[in-house]
């Protein structure tokens, strides 16, 4: 399955005009168009800039300092692997490594057939299960390589069912 990358840009102007056309509404703009896109598509940095008269390059830096915002269209299913303490310490490392292994692709890259992202994060809060790992906010704990393998191709089975 590809990413559809067709932009509504109907949308993006109802979400762009809910607010006045001031430079204060940056940000809730971009958080907005983050919620409906999941990153922030650069033509739509275009549209912000030309409603709002301010340069691009601020709405891009903006869209690059603030960690919730993303300039990079993310997988259907985003792979979150915890590298926090407890999960180093029991071999996280080896389970990224898996990943980007079947999946062909680095941390922070999306797969071709814009089915899966690759994310590490600090902790997930499930440190006693350690070393975890989260598809669309599920829960996989006490990882091994032999596990990351069979999630991956639970998931490729359900596009399969589609
Ligand atoms: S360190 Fe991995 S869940 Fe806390």
């Amino acid at each position: 399955m590809k990413i559809d990358s067709s932009i509504d840009y109907n949308e993006t102007i109802k979400i762009i005009r809910k607010y006045p056309n001031e430079k204060k509404f940056t940000l809730a703009i971009l958080q907005d168009i983050q919620k409906e896109y999941g990153f922030i598509p650069k033509e739509v940095m275009t549209k912000i800039s030309d409603y709002l008269n301010i340069p691009l390059s601020d709405i891009y830096s903006m869209s690059t300092f603030y960690k919730a915002l993303s300039l990079k269209e993310k997988g259907k299913y985003i792979i979150k692997v915890c590298n926090g303490t407890a999960c180093h310490i029991r071999g996280s490392n080896s389970l990224i490594e898996e990943l980007t292994d079947i999946l062909n692709i680095a941390p922070e890259e999306t797969t071709e057939d814009g089915l899966f992202s690759i994310e590490i994060v600090n902790c997930l809060g499930a440190c006693a299960l350690a070393p975890v790992m989260m598809v669309n906010g599920k829960y996989y704990g006490s990882m091994t390589k032999e596990k990351v393998k069979t999630v991956i191709d639970e998931y490729r089975g359900l596009e399969h069912e589609q």
